[in-house]
């Protein structure tokens, strides 16, 4: 299929980019690089640099590449700046995109694979979590993420547009050739934060929490392979032929993993230990989040490559070690 890949610059997006290309489709990458990368960008997959809510370059980059379908994984991420500035969100994620489903509409584009995320459901009432849980949103990052599958919704009602919103757990790893991987900035995540600790690269890591109730106290997390993620978006292609789709997925390995042991993971594999301070929980971090992924498996045959922590955690290292400035490397 032609495929215009919002947001292919990224982190994620990237991933998804070049397997998009390996499997035969042929991609294109709209991204306004205020947080993506060029370089991430494979040679022959073209790069047009514009914002979403640009209507007049969406619209004209739909036409250019024939675009069949559009992968969406553009927003802003970080969940404590989405706090401190509400509107900054609200106007990026929820605002912007529905100028991109505006000019999709216009052009007559009417499949989409969204990116959203398990912090749509905030605290949730049972483990594993299905998809049927109720969606409070704690924070603001939350909650444009929700305002947009609701919008989505509407809108395969209203328009015939076929969606699928998979509602993704913590990505994690870099592509196994070393090439492309994560490259935050700030970086927020605790796998790249464990890493660059036990390499010296910044202050000890903060453990946030050490007494939920779980085995050992620290939060559990459902990290699973950025690889494995994207070939989901991939493999939901086929289910949008029909008009009106409106698929939800949670996309998890629905395998926890505790702080602590991603500490002992990263020491495991770099050789080295991680440096880390016990500090006090921080407010809005459930103690648990897991996916039941039975429905992705079954409807898609989605099944993680990388099943084991230390299979997603070798590859991040892989990355780290070989571009210590990340794509400035
Ligand atoms: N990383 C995770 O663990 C995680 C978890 C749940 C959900 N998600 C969602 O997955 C998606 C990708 O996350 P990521 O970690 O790759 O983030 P990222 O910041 O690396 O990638 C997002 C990309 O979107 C681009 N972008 C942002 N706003 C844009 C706009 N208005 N117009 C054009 N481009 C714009 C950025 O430049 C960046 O390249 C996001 O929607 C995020 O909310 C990520």
């Amino acid at each position: 299929m032609n495929v215009l890949v919002v947001g292919g610059a990224g982190y994620i997006g990237s991933h998804c980019v070049r397997q998009a290309a390996a499997a035969g489709h042929v991609v294109a990458v709209l991204d306004d690089l205020s947080y993506g990368h060029a370089e991430s960008v494979p040679a022959g997959v073209k790069l047009y640099r514009a914002d979403m809510g640009d209507q007049a370059a969406v619209r004209a980059a739909l036409r250019e590449t024939r675009a069949e379908v559009v992968i969406d994984f553009a927003a802003f991420t970080n969940v404590g700046e989405s706090v401190q500035r509400p509107e900054r969100y609200h106007e990026n994620n929820v605002v912007r995109t529905e100028g991109l489903l505006q000019s999709m509409l216009a052009e007559g584009v009417k499949k989409l694979v969204f990116s959203s995320t398990c912090a749509t459901y905030g605290v949730p009432e049972r483990m594993p979590m299905t998809e049927d849980l109720p969606q409070q949103p704690i924070n603001p990052y939350g909650a444009t993420k929700l305002a947009v599958e609701r919008r989505l919704r509407e809108l395969a009602g209203s328009h015939g547009l076929s969606f699928a919103a998979f509602r993704y757990f913590n990505a994690a790893g870099a592509s196994p050739d070393g090439a492309i991987g994560e490259d935050h900035s700030p970086e927020t995540h605790l796998i790249p934060l464990a890493i660059a600790a036990a390499l010296g690269r910044r202050p000890p890591l903060k453990v946030f929490g050490t007494d939920y109730p779980t085995p050992d106290g620290t939060c559990l997390r459902d990290y699973v392979h950025v690889d494995d993620l994207s070939r989901a978006h991939l493999d939901v292609l086929p289910k949008l032929a029909q008009p009106g789709q409106a698929l939800f997925y949670n996309l998890g390995t629905g395998a926890p993993y505790s702080v602590k042991e991603v500490i002992a993971s990263v020491a495991r594999i770099l050789g080295r230990p991680v440096p880390h301070e016990l500090a006090e929980r921080r407010e809005g971090d459930p103690p648990a989040l897991y996916a039941d992924a039975a429905k992705v498996r079954r409807e898609l045959g989605w099944v993680p490559r990388y099943d084991t922590l230390d299979s997603i955690v070798l590859t991040a290292c892989h990355w780290h070690l070989a571009r210590p400035k990340g794509f400035a490397s």
